[in-house]
Formats: structure tokens, sequence, C-alpha cells
């Protein structure tokens, strides 16, 4: 099968890094120099609602919100939300409801104009495509997310971290805005659960849109093969991520998936066989470690579009890491000493996620120690069926005898990290706490850094997102 050959499709996509890590800002420079932008959709309420809490001094928030097409959700969210001038320095961010199966009103109306407007801000004066990223693990904000950034006109969807079969069907019928259903994960269910969604609850109006091209982020040949068979669950293009990426990482193959360092432990049967996803037919992009011209120009003679690159980007001017993360970033970039290693139990989700090691983080066990318990985001929160009836939620990062209480397994939470929350730091957003101390960064980045090595010692006080377009295109 020959690939699509009217559609010119970019050949770097700066990968979606959440939380916030792919701002708006980032998205919108990679997109307009050509490459494919891509914001983050990963608590993307949770980051608007702060940023107005603090004050939108620039003002770009209202002026998305100005934008959207219902003008009395604008208001009720600013009215909830917004703080002239900026909160206190000693006041607590007021947080956003947790996503539930029975989300409320507001619940829906802030993730739709969140997405709405990370999207239209990166669209803003630009005429190059722009995508989001979503994490299949965070499925009951999907809806409502993916429905904002349409409403944005955000030109891909990408989703990882699971298997995102109901992806292209839902973006089919919210672009008809049709009541949508997604089905959910829930433990211990003895029946099937949904989430609904219906698109005419936010915008009564009828609104033309169109449905985005949907890139699956997946590691295996099997799942390029088990997605592309059906029309209904087939997407637009796979990018192909390897277990060296920055974030999470689908869990190894092997029986053996911990090594005697304590990592995640990785084999051949966790590279996916490119002839094989080649077979499915439709366009694919590499990802994990291929941030070098070397490795862009290679992808392209195997038959790929091209990369998809996360670390390189992530320390561009433009990203969402505090300039403090950066700098550290840099300076140990330049003298070797950066340590990024695979932890298996870190993140709620089970997944294995890169982390690197800086002191004053949570990689730092005795900080990690320090920390009290809390979970009030809850993106992570996995939906049960009570045994007496009802739903419940649960993440492994909460208390430990919460966990337990809920029936959670607690040798699966007890090394598990408040990955929200440190997120939420690791962009200048993070929580402080009525003891005054504010909730501590923890930093995510690919481990192969032999592209970010090259470009330090070019640029050692840090890059602008196009300089890393200019570097990967330098050997063609
Ligand atoms: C800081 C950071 C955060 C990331 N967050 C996400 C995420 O939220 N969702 C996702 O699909 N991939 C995420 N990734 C993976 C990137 O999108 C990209 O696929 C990966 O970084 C490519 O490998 P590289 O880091 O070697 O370039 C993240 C990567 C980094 C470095």
């Amino acid at each position: 099968m020959s690939l699509p050959q009217e559609i010119k499709f970019p050949d770097v996509i700066q990968g979606g890094m959440g939380i916030a890590v792919s701002t708006w800002q980032l998205a919108k420079e990679v997109s307009s120099y050509g490459g494919l932008g891509v914001v983050s959709a990963t608590a993307i309420d949770s980051v608007v609602a702060r940023r107005l809490q603090d004050g939108d001094l620039s003002g770009e928030i209202r002026r998305a919100f100005a934008n959207f097409p219902n003008q009395s959700v604008a208001a009720e969210i600013l009215n909830f939300y917004f703080i002239e001038g900026g909160r206190k320095p000693d006041k607590p961010y007021l947080d956003v409801p947790k996503l539930s199966l029975k989300p409320s009103k507001l619940t829906n109306n802030l993730l739709v104009i969140s997405a709405f407007t990370e999207v239209w801000l990166a669209k803003e004066n630009n005429s190059g495509s722009i995508g989001i990223n979503a994490l299949e693990k965070i499925q009951l904000a999907t809806p409502a997310t993916l429905f904002g950034a349409m409403l944005a006109k955000v030109d891909y969807v990408l989703m990882g971290a699971g298997i995102p079969a109901e992806i292209p069907e839902l973006l089919r019928n919210l672009a008809d805005l049709k009541p949508v259903k997604l089905g959910i994960d829930v433990s211990d269910a003895k029946s099937k659960h949904f989430l609904a969604f219906d698109p005419k609850s936010v915008i009564p109006d009828t609104i033309d849109l169109v449905k985005p091209k949907f890139l699956a982020i997946i590691s295996s040949h099997a799942l390029a093969a088990y997605l592309a068979k059906d029309e209904k669950t087939r997407p637009d293009g796979f990018i192909v991520e390897g277990s060296s990426a920055g974030g999470h990482n689908a869990p190894p193959r092997s029986k053996d998936a911990i090594g005697g360092d304590g990592e995640s432990k990785f084999s051949d049967l966790d590279i996916a066989d490119l002839t094989k996803v080649a077979k499915a037919g439709l366009p694919f992009w590499l990802a994990g470690g291929y941030g070098t011209p070397e490795n862009l120009k290679h992808a392209k003679e195997i038959g790929a579009v091209g990369i998809q690159v996360g670390s390189l980007f992530a320390l561009a001017d433009e990203s969402g890491f505090t300039r403090v993360i950066k700098d550290e970033l840099l300076t140990s970039l330049a003298n070797d000493s950066l340590k990024v290693r695979t932890d298996p139990f870190a993140s709620p989700t089970g997944f294995p996620f890169k982390i690197v090691e800086i002191n004053g983080t949570l990689s730092d066990e005795s900080e990690f120690d320090d920390r009290s318990r809390n979970c009030d985001l809850g993106y992570l929160r996995v939906p049960f069926e009570r045994p007496q009836g009802g739903i419940g939620y649960r993440c492994p990062g909460e208390p430990i005898k919460t966990y337990e209480f809920k029936g959670g397994a607690s040798q699966h939470n007890e090394r598990s990290k408040c990955l929200c929350n440190a997120l939420m730091a690791d962009i200048g957003l993070g929580q402080l706490r009525i003891d005054g101390t504010t909730e501590l960064p923890l930093v995510t980045f690919g481990s192969d850094l032999a592209g970010a090595k090259e470009l330090v010692k070019i640029f050692p006080k840090g890059w602008k997102a196009t300089q890393v377009l200019d570097f990967l295109h330098s050997g063609s």
C-alpha cells in the first residue's frame, strides 16, 4: 500500500510533553518553522486555572477566552479562577474538580475551554500545523479535552500510553457534534462502564468542525497491525516510540522486567519491527533517541516520514520547564553528569517512567520520604467498582492507608510518586501547602543524550526551538 500522496506531513514532530512542558509558545514556534508543534493536554484544566489565579499577567488566556464560541462558559470560568493581579504569595491555588465518570458541568466546561485556549494560542497568527497530545491513561478527560482542541481547529491528535482504539471513532463523532460514549477501564468491574459527553452541552449552537488527523503512539508492530486492520480503529499514522524516550515508556515485554540496578530492563522484545509497522500502509515517525541529524536522515531512508523529538525541545527557551530546571539539565549535560534512570515504580500508572536524578527534587529519596502523601489533583486515579456497589477512585500515589482501604494493593503504592503535583512544580505551578512548603519537582528526560550533548556544545546557555529544527535538518 502506498502512502496518501496529497498530504504533506512534517518530518519533525515536537513531541507532546506533559504537564505543559510543551507549551503553546513552544508548539507555535515549531509549527511556524515547518515542524508539527504539539501542545500537551495533560492536566490542561489545572494549568489554565492556575495561570488565571496567577493573574494571567500577559492577558493571553483572556484573549483566547474572548474567542471561545460560548461566552457564558468563558465568563463562568473567569469568575471562578481569575484573580486580578495574581493570588497573594501565601495563598494556595484553588484546585479544579477531580475527573470522574459523572463529571460536573464545571469540569467539562473547564476542560473544553482550557484545551481550546492552549491550541488557539498556538495557532494564533500561525498557518502551521498544531497537534495536541493526550494520554490514553487519563481517559476521563479525553472527550471534553479533544472537543475543546477541535473547537480551536487542532490539526492532529496524538495519543499513547495505552491502546487508543476508540479515538478515531470518537473524533469523527465529535466533529459531527454527536453525543459520545467512551469505554472506561474500571478495576474489579462486573459490567462495562462508559463516560458520556455531549458537545451540545458546552456549545449549544451549530458550528463547523473538522476531524483532526490521529497519530497513535505505539511501541509494538503488533499494536500497529491491530489498530490498522479495522476502519473504526485505524489512525492516520503511527509514532513508534522506543524505550529511551522521555516520560512514560511501555512496560518491558520480557518476564525479567527489572534489572539488578533496580531499573526497568528492556530487551530486543521491546523493539518494534519497522518492516511490519510499514506493512500497515500508514505514515510513521520514529521516537526515542532520534534527535540527531543522522537519525532524521536514517529514519527517512528506512521508510519513516521523519522523527518525533522530545528532550531537545524540553530544553528550548520556549518550553514550560522552569529556568532553574533547564539550567540544571544544561549544566549536567555539559559536564557529563546527567543521570537518567527508568524507574519501574515511580509512576502510579504502573508504566516505567524516566527520571532525572537531581538533588532537591522527588528523585532524591529523602525528599520523597519527607513529603506528606496527598492526592488532590487525581489525574491518575483509577475508577474501581466497590464491593458494596458504586464507583470509587484510587491512585497508588495517595496515602498508603487510604489506598489500602480502597482495596489497592500496598506493594503498588509504597514507591509511587505523585506525578501530578511534581509535574506541576516542574513548570512553576507547584502547589503551596498550609505549612508553607511547596510541592517539589520530579524531572523526566530521555535517556539517549547524544543529540542534547551535541547541542549543548554549540549553545551552552540553551537554545531556541528553531535552533533545534536547524540542527536536526543540518544533515540533509
Ligand atoms: C519532559 C518530557 C515529557 C514528556 N511527556 C510526554 C507526554 O505527556 N505524553 C507523551 O506521549 N509523551 C511524552 N514524552 C515523550 C515525547 O513526546 C517524545 O516522544 C520523546 O521524548 C522522544 O524521545 P526523546 O526524548 O529521546 O527525543 C515526554 C518527553 C519528555 C522529555
